[in-house]
């Protein structure tokens, strides 16, 4: 299944994505593309270094969300890309955009969803003060850090952690969690009904 990842930013998501599909752990997925809505951005780089195609597609060049959806659908079409991760991509997607990918495109949340949505999930959880935060690996629709969930891992928050602190022990597990989902939803291991995702297993013969 080909994949295109979407970012904005380091892209220590991306890199765990392309070092599992090195190791052969996120087969049968395959990284097709990478495409930044801004330029210049470290992950474009590690996109460079694996040898994969990356693109920019500035979403300020665009004068509404639709013609920078339309672009990036066309993109991803050139590269017959048949899903989508969104691994930092700082870009809300519309249904325009979604609906192209049903079941199809996964983000990864610095949160236990639905606690805790949108950009600033860690500030957002260091402040309310709770002792337990996490990622949510999702699947994404038109909504807001809303689709279905696939997976959560829990990560504690300790004395003394500020937004930064908390986020980086929380990538240390994204960065496996997300990797694993990817290949589960390549292999057709993700079995969604209404909101709720269960993990298939199909038995070797
Ligand atoms: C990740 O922590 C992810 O949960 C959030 O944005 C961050 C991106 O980090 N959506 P990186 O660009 O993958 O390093």
């Amino acid at each position: 299944m080909r994949f295109a990842v979407l970012v904005s930013g380091s892209g220590s998501n991306l890199l765990a994505l392309l070092e599992a599909e090195r190791s052969g752990a996120l087969a049968p997925a395959q990284i097709a593309v990478v495409v930044s809505n801004r330029p210049g951005v470290l992950a474009l780089e590690r996109a460079a270094t694996f040898g994969k195609p990356a693109h920019v597609v500035d979403h300020r060049a665009y004068s509404d969300r639709l013609g920078f959806e339309r672009a990036l659908l066309d993109l991803l079409q050139l590269h017959q890309v048949e899903a989508v991760v969104l691994a930092g991509f700082m870009r809300v997607l519309t249904a325009q955009f979604t609906d192209r990918f049903p079941l199809r495109i996964v983000n990864t949340h610095p949160s236990l969803l639905p606690a805790f949505p949108g950009a600033h999930a860690t500030a957002d959880a260091v402040a309310h003060g709770v002792k337990v935060s996490g990622v949510t690996v999702h699947f994404v629709d038109a909504t807001l850090d809303g689709g279905p969930i696939i997976a959560q891992r829990t990560v504690p928050v300790e004395d003394g952690d500020d937004a930064t602190s908390l986020h980086r022990r929380i990538q240390r597990v994204e960065h496996q969690l997300l990797p694993e989902v990817v290949a589960q939803l390549a292999r057709g291991q993700l079995l969604c009904e209404g909101r709720v995702v269960r993990q298939v297993h199909h038995d070797a013969q």
